[in-house]
């Protein structure tokens, strides 16, 4: 599919897609996926496709993913990083055409229970393309991945070490990447920082865990320590920790190779590529994280006399953030004390980040167009909680009433994934949109759907 990048004029190039203005007063780079546009009439179209159709035939609440964002992403990854395997991050968001697409697209996948290594082989994912991690694999994981013929598995402790070598088959021999962390403190909420000494994920560099665990992968011959894994954390702005964590990646190789007598092939920097939520917001320049990370490693490796490793990254966030579109229905509007409540036909069950991690999000009115200028409102949701609250303080039309559509932008990661049926809310449909069409990817959960799990009567 024939992809154009387009790009503002005179505009600094940041490797990724520009976003266009959705409406008179939103500048690009305002976090709407990339084919939403906004008609005279008011209503918003995302793949040529008018969210008041999508809503009218689909219902509302709902997730809407522009197929042309996601793939749009995956190619500014693919051109910023040649020489890179990319691996996308499964647990922003996975279906069975997410999976297709990132085949499609060249990707890699980065799975992290067996359920997303499920989805990803129901389409013929190539397994050898699969990066399996997890902190807590159980057995009966390590032995389906081992089973599949997963390319890596990313040791996280050192208990899985012997039992996944006790997995392997006789004649082959299974690769795999140590988790590390190089104690850089990077991410948007403490939540979502992975990388420093007293957090639950990967082997310790300072305290000689790190080291450790390759010893003892070295020691297993159905083993083979294809490279180091580190995964810094979420929603990450700023190229310079990446920086650093190569650095640290590298002279650890190099610590290997001088104690080991082994070159490693590969280093992982896992994601946490950060993307713009508001209008103005930057996330992550692609273009420069790929220079300096390129330069750091290169530069690092040549230091050192080892040849350089071969780089994977793993973002989520930034291959399908954008592309998803919530739809709510304004079910209330009332005051509450100095603030005017805008109540939604979902809420936390379909996106806990507010309360989680206290995500901010960019909301308009979808469908008509209004004479009244903006007011402040909080979009709150459905659920028996103070904090289930959607966007806090955003400016929508003063007339905002029962009944009008609101749309949520960069709403594709982390939001379908996380999902629950808290108070029995069935969990909303994703429905794709590309050239004009809309296609149903997942259905809407209905309470069939949550009695039939209910068995105990
Ligand atoms: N690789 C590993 C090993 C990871 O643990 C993660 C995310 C990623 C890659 C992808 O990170 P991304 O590029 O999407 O930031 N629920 C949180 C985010 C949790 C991320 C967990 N790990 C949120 O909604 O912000």
């Amino acid at each position: 599919m024939p992809l154009p990048v387009r790009r503002g004029p005179g505009a600094p190039s940041t490797g990724f897609p520009e976003r266009r203005a959705t409406a008179p007063g939103e500048t690009a780079g305002a976090p709407w996926s990339a084919t939403t546009r906004v008609t005279a009439k008011g209503d918003v179209t995302i793949g040529g496709v008018s969210l008041t159709e999508i809503a009218h035939r689909f219902g509302t609440p709902g997730y809407v993913i522009d197929e042309a964002d996601v793939r749009l992403r995956c190619r500014a990854y693919r051109a910023a990083l040649p020489g890179a395997e990319i691996a996308y991050a499964a647990k922003a968001f996975l279906c069975r055409a997410m999976a297709d697409w990132m085949r499609a697209e060249g990707m890699s996948i980065d799975v992290c229970s067996g359920g997303e290594l499920a989805v990803a082989r129901s389409v013929g994912f190539p397994a050898r393309r699969i990066i399996m991690h997890g902190n807590a694999k159980t057995p009966a994981e390590l032995r389906r991945a081992v089973d599949e013929g997963v390319g890596r598995i990313v040791v996280d402790n050192v208990a899985e070490i012997n039992r996944l070598a006790a997995l392997v088959p006789i004649d082959r021999r299974q690769k795999v990447l140590v988790r590390v962390t190089p104690d850089i403190e990077a991410g948007a909420h403490p939540k979502i920082r992975t990388a420093g000494e007293g957090q639950k994920f990967g082997l310790s560099i300072l305290s000689g865990a790190a080291g450790d665990a390759v010893a003892r992968v070295l020691h297993q011959p159905r083993l083979e320590l294809a490279g180091l894994h580190c995964h810094l954390g979420s929603q990450i702005d700023d190229v310079e920790p990446y920086e650093r964590a190569a650095r640290v990646l590298v002279g650890e190789m190099a610590r290997i190779r001088d104690a080991h007598r082994v070159i490693l092939p590969e280093l992982d920097l896992g994601g946490g590529h950060g993307i713009a939520y508001l209008p103005g917001a930057g996330g992550l320049d692609l273009k420069r994280f790929a220079n300096a990370v390129v330069t750091a490693i290169t530069e690092r490796a040549a230091g050192f006399g080892l040849p350089v490793p071969r780089l994977i990254v793993e973002p989520g966030r930034a291959i399908a953030g954008t592309a998803g579109t919530t739809l709510y229905r304004v079910v209330a509007v009332k005051r509450g004390g100095s603030r005017t409540f805008v109540a939604v036909d979902g809420g936390m069950s379909d996106n806990p980040r507010p309360a989680l991690y206290g995500a901010r999000y960019t909301v308009r009115l979808a469908g008509r167009v209004s004479r009244e200028g903006p007011r402040s409102f909080t979009v709150v949701g459905h659920h028996c909680e103070t904090g289930d609250t959607i966007a806090e303080d955003v400016p929508l039309p003063a007339d905002l009433r029962p009944g009008d559509l609101i749309a949520l932008a960069a709403t594709g990661a982390y939001h379908h994934s996380m999902a629950s049926t808290y108070n029995l809310m069935g969990r909303p449909p994703v429905v794709a949109v590309r050239d004009g069409r809309a296609r149903l990817l997942v259905r809407r959960e209905m309470e069939q759907d949550l009695m039939r799990r209910d068995v105990g009567l």
